[in-house]
């Protein structure tokens, strides 16, 4: 092969899972069919009014250029009182705090910051599909373990153990958890911190859902004995505050760690946007009556498409979802495969669901149905993969 190629660096990576499904559903749309977006992984409110106001008034008064590599000192501020109100964690908003493109973002320069060649990630499967992309790209090796659906879909320890090498240098911890909607209980985040402890491991704690709990445990493992040095927070406004678009995350952790994302956010980045920033720290600094508005409707949500979800033939739920807007179902029907249930799903029902496979090998049989459009629309979408699930069922 010439040069005039794209990096083999870039092999492992396609395009996400979930937007073969999008498109396919934009397709069918436009053939003028009503499609239910179970696929989205967003909140579908609008971002508060006040965030919209303080980005508009930063326009207004022309802070439109270049922001700090680390992000607004305001912006830190309010992110470092927000962590000590919500989980009693103290981090310096000078040193221990980078605004990020997302969380998204925030784990890449985690990774970037914290792996050497060859270093080895302990992360669940099924799982966020970046996260072992971010690991490799950093290059990481990405160690893959299964989770047990029954145990608040936390890890299968038997497994971790296992996979642990002297290359293991990290632990991810996603709760609650994107594909399954599993909130881990307190012992479990426990367990990980004195596994993280007594094999000097760093602990990478993805948040990017941390107010969206209905059930299970709110604390921070960073708030553990001894946790504070070795945890990486990694967080995002994205979900908490319906704001997906604005790209607002950030990562909280020691200085060293915090002094080498910035110096890659300068190069990588330079800043992320000024006048996005302000309306973040209105988020941040207004009242929380939005974000405690969001969730409770997500818990509404919840609570419907669980009992409806279990009266549908062909599919089943093995855990409890507790957080996020997920659920994840099994699909227990023989001889068919996830991608062609989601296939048969989105062509017969109209209803756009994530074949589970998009997450990792122990995601195959499942599907991910996301909760995050409107009440109604949750109910008629399950109405009709209950109805296309039945006839699904008597075929086989
Ligand atoms: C587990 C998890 N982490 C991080 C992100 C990144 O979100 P954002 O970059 O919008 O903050 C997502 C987005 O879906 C996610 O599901």
């Amino acid at each position: 092969m010439g040069n005039i190629a794209v990096a083999k660096r870039l092999d492992p990576i396609a395009f996400a899972g979930i937007r073969k499904v999008f498109e396919k559903a934009n397709q069918l749309e436009a053939q003028g069919k009503k499609v239910i977006h179970f696929e989205i992984g967003r909140p579908d409110f609008d971002t508060p009014v006040h965030i919209k106001e303080a980005a508009k008034q930063a326009l207004d008064k022309g802070l439109v250029h270049y922001a700090p590599n680390g992000g607004i000192p305001a912006l830190r501020e309010a992110l470092a009182q927000r962590l000590k109100a919500d989980k009693n964690l103290n981090y310096n908003p000078d040193t221990e705090i980078i605004i990020t493109a997302g969380g998204q973002e925030a784990l890449y320069l985690s990774f970037l910051s914290i792996l050497d060649e060859g270093d080895e990630v302990i992360l669940p499967d099924p799982c966020f599909g970046p996260f072992p992309l971010a690991v490799g790209l950093a290059g990481g090796v990405p160690v893959k373990i299964g989770l047990q659906p029954s145990q608040n879909y936390g890890y299968d320890w038997e497994a971790v153990k296992k996979a642990l090498s002297p290359r293991t240098k990290a632990i991810i911890v996603n709760s609650p958890h994107n594909p399954t909607g599993g909130v881990w209980s307190e012992e479990q985040l426990k367990t990980v911190a004195a596994f993280a402890c007594e094999h000097d491991l760093w602990l990478i704690c993805d948040d990017a859902y941390d107010h969206l709990i209905y059930a299970g445990c709110r604390l921070s493992p960073a708030a553990f004995p001894g946790m504070r040095e070795r945890t990486i927070l990694c967080g995002s406004l994205s979900k908490t505050y319906a704001m997906t678009g604005w790209r607002i995350g950030y990562i909280a952790a020691i200085e060293p760690i915090i002094g080498a994302a910035i110096r890659l956010q300068q190069n990588i980045m330079l800043s992320l946007c000024t006048f996005a920033q302000h309306g973040a720290v209105a988020g941040l600094t207004g009242s929380q009556d939005c974000v405690r508005a969001m969730a409770a409707e997500f818990a509404r949500r919840r609570q419907l498409v669980m009992e409806m979800v279990r009266q549908i033939p062909g599919i089943e739920l093995d855990g409890m979802p507790k957080g996020a807007f997920y659920v994840f179902p099994r699909i227990t029907l023989p001889n068919i495969t996830s991608a062609q249930v989601a296939d048969y799903l989105l062509d017969k029902a109209g209803v756009a669901v994530v074949d589970g496979l998009a997450f990792g090998v122990s995601g195959n049989g499942h599907f991910r149905l996301s909760y995050a459009v409107s009440y109604e629309d949750c109910r008629e979408g399950l109405e009709r993969i209950a109805t296309a699930m039945k006839v699904l069922a008597q075929k086989q």
